[in-house]
């Protein structure tokens, strides 16, 4: 699951926490909360902010119509600037380029993917499905139909968790072909990659695993190609919902080939499941 070692920590303790914390110089940290201080414009060029995580949610919470009304209200708000996000990334690069180590991933590897993610959350929330709602809320919906927990992880049973994992769906494990391969699905996953492609990430995604938005673009590809047999990118032509031609293929362990790797390992990093928990450690990390 996505940021373990905040998980950790908060199992751990206040102790724990704050080590992890000193780890990030003061300079980096400055910024990072000048940066989210709700009084900055910026600050709510982050997405899952900017919608109000995680005061919308708490554990075991299923209540997508409310998650749906943020959703509306956030999209009919302006999206910040390609401008906006290339000075974040800027400053980022200039006041945390020393933080930028394995021991920081927790806390400012979250925060820096968040903001270059954010882009293309927003497109992603906002896209509509046929049935009048958002794909990620019909995508969310049917999850709890069939009882499956973000990551499989009952920890990360909540709107953020849901919200998450579905942005873009990445492991078609714990389900099959015809779930996985919707055609929202699809669509949502093709708005990450053609973002990966045009927009590839100024700094590394994961310090620990030294991840790039290339390698997210590879792994997202490949998932939809062996699952669902269908391409992303500038040839893509999303299959209609229930046309998946090869249901064996789908949470197949493919964690022996590095390009499958996808969401079974290396493309992890939904914060799901602990938004109202760490609401008070990522008001200090900047988290959200
Ligand atoms: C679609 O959604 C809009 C806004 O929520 C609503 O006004 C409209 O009646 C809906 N249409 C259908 C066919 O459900
Ligand atoms: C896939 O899973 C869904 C939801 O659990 C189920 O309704 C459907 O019958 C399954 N399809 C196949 C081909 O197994
Ligand atoms: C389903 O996919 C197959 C192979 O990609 C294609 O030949 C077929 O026309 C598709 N069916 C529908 C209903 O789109």
């Amino acid at each position: 699951m996505k940021f373990t070692t905040t998980v950790a920590a908060l199992a751990l303790g206040a102790t724990a926490i704050s080590s992890a914390q000193a780890a990030i110089s003061a300079g980096c940290q400055t910024y990072l909360t000048a940066l989210s201080a709700p009084t900055n414009p910026l600050a709510k060029c982050r997405v899952y902010t900017a919608l109000g995580f995680p005061g919308l949610t708490h554990a075991n919470d299923h209540e997508t119509p409310k998650l749906q009304k943020a959703i509306t209200d956030y999209c009919a708000t302006p999206a910040c600037s390609p401008e906006q996000y290339a000075g974040v990334y800027k400053d980022i690069n200039a006041n945390c380029a020393a933080d930028m180590v394995a021991a920081n991933q927790a806390d400012l590897g979250a925060t820096m993917y968040m903001w270059y993610m954010s882009p293309p959350q927003r497109d992603a929330i906002c896209l509509q499905s046929s049935k009048n709602t958002t794909c990620v809320i019909d995508s969310i919906n049917e999850m709890i139909a069939r009882t499956q927990f973000p990551d499989n992880n009952k920890n990360q049973d909540d709107l953020y968790g849901y919200l998450q994992y579905v942005t873009p769906m990445m492991s078609a494990k714990d389900t099959n072909a015809t779930s996985f391969c919707t055609s929202c699905n699809q669509q949502v996953a093709n708005i990450f990659v053609n973002y990966y492609t045009k927009s590839p990430s100024p700094y590394v995604l994961n310090f620990d695993q030294k991840l790039t938005s290339d390698k997210y673009n590879t792994d997202l590809s490949f998932q939809y190609k062996s699952s669902c047999q269908v391409t992303l990118g500038a040839d893509f032509k999303p299959k209609p919902d229930g046309n998946s031609t090869d249901p064996s293929s789908v949470g197949k362990p493919n964690g022996k080939d590095d390009k499958g790797n996808a969401g079974q390992s290396a493309v992890v990093l939904s914060m799901g499941g602990v938004a109202a928990t760490v609401a008070a450690v990522a008001g200090a990390l900047a988290m959200f």
